[in-house]
């Protein structure tokens, strides 16, 4: 979960602290929230990436900083583990952005979503304790991400003459920004030294140094404008003019004028340094040629790395980028503020309206086609998964899961959100061959793997190209069943699928080896086909929710989760239970899976059949537990999902649901596929655990409870 975001400056530094507008920009690179358990009082911090390790009591500015935010949030402490991805003391809004994370880790202790101006607010309380007097530029932009135009006089700014106005606090653009290569020259030098030269020049001539200013602004309007037009080559000039008016300043080194040439010799469209100087940071727009600028960076021997920027506001990740009310609003008010949420255009959305499909792409699907069936299309906002905000759509026809998932996702969001991981996309296919002696066929077998790989690749170029295909055999011998049959052996073609579901590819695969295992052992042919035991390709997901955030009607949060762990244990020890378990499990995964055009009976056949090869027999395919007072939730199960080939790119629905969820990797849908069977679970129990399904999760998940967010 990103809490919150480092810093560039694309225009403006130093002018800014003359009253002139800067414009800096939230980069992808930040701190995000590794660990957080509570303690009863007080924080205590750890950032290994920055070697930080701290509690109030501890000396210097971390410590203060740490009692600072004691004092202004009395009540329950915690203990919060880090991972920073910029460096600190770079210029890149690190310190800022540590203290916005502070602020953001103790709102996700609480169970509380604080609006962005409360976390900048606290944050801004802990950078004046680093730094004295903060000018707000780098909390700001550490809390928004986004574009952050900027004045010193006050955080709202006026339209810039000629540009589309900006929102003065976080702007977004209609396109994205491409990436930014980030580099550091690694001299030291001091800000305040930086900002003290040219407050010398502008004191020894203040109508010059006044020009550079002017100057710089005007590079800045030019940059907007250029933005706002997408004109990346315009955007490039303007920067390498802000450089020069920064050279001009004398707040330019040979380090940074030497990065510069280097990046423009590697392709840049512009560079310049970014910050007032004493971090030596320095940034280059380069599309299409970020990986050479960052080598020739390298190899000169300054660091270097890639970030996208300005996508904060766009792609929310902390607790204050919620999308409420949604279900207060008429289908075709929620087709428009989803729209506006994810940046899609209303027309697309409005073809929604009636299914999605025409009669003419349902005829092409499938055979003797009399017309379309319809399902509600829904969406279950605020899943929050590995750190980013999903809007998730589900096709469904049972009342209540939709919102038992939206209310589970809110639940969770308190705990940081979801986390998955994804195994690499291997399927098997089975391919049986019948033999009276199938230990020796065995043998022949896996004698010619090498060739054998090479026919089942031959089938699949296009997967070859990108990064996937066969990955070696696996043999399973079956004896005869009764006296004088034949028993038989069976192949298993493991095969990386990359973004496909892969049932096409490895039954071509499989039907492809036959032959040669018929030519090389004998035998009788037998079936060709994947199985749908994908125990390969399993998804593991996790999530953490403070007993706050479970509470229910007259229920403490504390026994709501005691609640769901009873019910967990049950399902643990009885397979009845654990059936229906699992199936409120798949309410949710089934209908993110239809809703993406996938193959929903597949991923079922598989979630049972591995729910069965647990040592115990049957059982759950997520599990509950109470740790360091908190409810976290367990889930693993196969997940063969895929992004390219069937439904998923003829239904034009499907293609919808995609772009909604900002996905184009099968492993990303499989990991919010995760996360909404978490959910769905999570959800399903809360309600069965406490008031009952009927007054419970038909009732509270059901439309008749307005009150409830969803
Ligand atoms: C109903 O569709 C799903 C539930 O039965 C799941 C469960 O019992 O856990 C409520």
């Amino acid at each position: 979960m990103t809490l919150a975001y480092g810093k560039v400056i694309l225009f403006g530094e130093h002018a800014v602290v003359y009253g002139r507008p800067a414009l800096a920009g939230g980069i992808d690179a930040g701190v995000r929230l590794e660990d957080l358990r509570p303690r009863p009082a007080g924080a205590r911090l750890r950032v290994p990436d920055w070697g930080l390790e701290a509690d109030a009591d501890s000396p210097g500015a971390l410590g203060a900083a740490l009692a600072r935010l004691a004092e202004l949030l009395p009540g329950p402490g915690f203990d919060v583990s880090l991972r920073a991805s910029l460096p600190l003391g770079a210029g890149l809004g690190g310190s800022a952005a540590l203290s916005v994370a502070l602020v953001r880790a103790a709102a996700v202790a609480r169970g509380a979503d604080w609006p962005a101006a409360r976390v900048r607010e606290l944050a801004h309380e802990l950078e004046r304790v680093f730094h004295g007097t903060p000018s707000g530029l780098d909390d700001m932009v550490a809390t928004h991400g986004g574009l952050c135009l900027f004045r010193r006089d006050g955080l709202a700014t006026g339209t810039p003459a000629g540009a589309e106005p900006l929102s003065p606090q976080a702007a977004r653009l209609p396109w994205a920004l491409p990436a930014l290569v980030v580099g550091q020259t690694g001299v030291p030098r001091a800000t305040r030294d930086m900002v003290a030269s040219v407050r010398r020049r502008w004191e020894a001539g203040r109508a010059a140094t006044e020009r550079q200013f002017e100057r710089i602004e005007g590079c800045l309007r030019r940059g907007l404008e250029a933005l706002r037009v997408r004109d990346l080559a315009a955007l490039g000039a303007a920067m390498l003019e802000n450089q020069a008016c920064l050279g001009e300043l004398g707040v330019s080194i040979p380090e940074i004028e030497r990065m510069v040439s280097l990046a423009l010799e590697a392709g840049a469209l512009g560079a310049k340094l970014t910050g007032a100087g004493g971090g030596g940071g320095v940034i280059a727009l380069a599309p299409g040629r970020e990986a050479e600028v960052a080598a020739a960076w390298r190899a000169a021997g300054f660091a270097a790395f890639v970030t996208a920027v300005g996508g904060g506001a766009a792609a929310p990740g902390p607790p204050g980028c919620r999308l409420r009310g949604l279900h207060a609003l008429a289908p075709a008010a929620r087709r428009e503020a989803v729209a506006t949420a994810r940046g899609l255009s209303l027309a697309e959305l409005a073809a929604l309206a009636d299914g999605g499909l025409s009669l003419e792409a349902a005829d092409r699907l499938v055979e003797n086609v009399l017309g379309r069936y319809g399902l509600p299309f829904a969406v279950a906002p605020n899943f929050l998964v590995n750190g980013r905000a999903r809007i998730v759509p589900l096709v469904i026809e049972e009342p209540s899961v939709v919102a038992a998932a939206a209310n589970a996702a809110r639940m969770a969001l308190a705990g940081g959100g979801f986390h998955v991981e994804v195994d690499p996309a291997e399927m098997i296919c089975q391919v049986q061959l019948h033999h009276p002696a199938p230990e020796e066929a065995a043998a022949r077998i896996r004698a010619a793997e090498p060739e054998l790989l090479g026919v089942a690749a031959a089938q699949d170029p296009a997967l070859a190209r990108v990064g996937g295909g066969p990955l070696g055999l696996e043999l399973r011998c079956f004896g005869p069943e009764a006296p004088g049959e034949d028993g038989f052996v069976v192949v298993h073609l493991r095969v990386d699928v990359r973004d496909a579901m892969g049932a096409n590819a490895v039954n071509t695969m499989g039907e492809a080896l036959l032959p040669r295992l018929l030519a090389l052992c004998g035998g009788r042919p037998g079936l060709r086909i994947l199985t749908n035991l994908a125990d390969r390709r399993l998804v593991r997901g996790r999530v953490r929710v403070p007993p706050a955030a479970l509470a229910l009607g007259g229920l403490a949060g504390e026994a709501v989760r005691d609640a769901i762990v009873s019910a967990s244990r049950f399902a643990e020890r009885d397979p009845y239970r654990a059936a229906t378990h699992n199936k409120g499990i798949m309410n949710g995964v089934d209908a993110l899976l239809v809703a993406t055009g996938n193959d929903w009976r597949a991923v079922e056949a598989g979630a049972h059949a591995y729910a069965a090869t647990r040592p115990g027999g049957y059982g759950p395919l997520c599990t509950w537990r109470a740790e360091d007072g908190w409810l976290v939730g367990r889930l693993e199960m196969p997940m063969a999902v895929g992004v390219v080939g069937g439904a998923s790119r003829v239904h034009p629905g499907a293609r919808l649901a995609l772009a909604l969820l900002g996905i184009t990797r099968a492993a990303e849908l499989a990991g919010v596929a995760g996360a909404v069977g978490l959910a769905s679970n999570l959800a399903a129990l809360r309600a069965l655990s406490t008031e009952g399904i009927q007054r419970g999760h038909m009732r509270l998940h059901g439309r008749a409870a307005p009150g409830e967010a969803r």
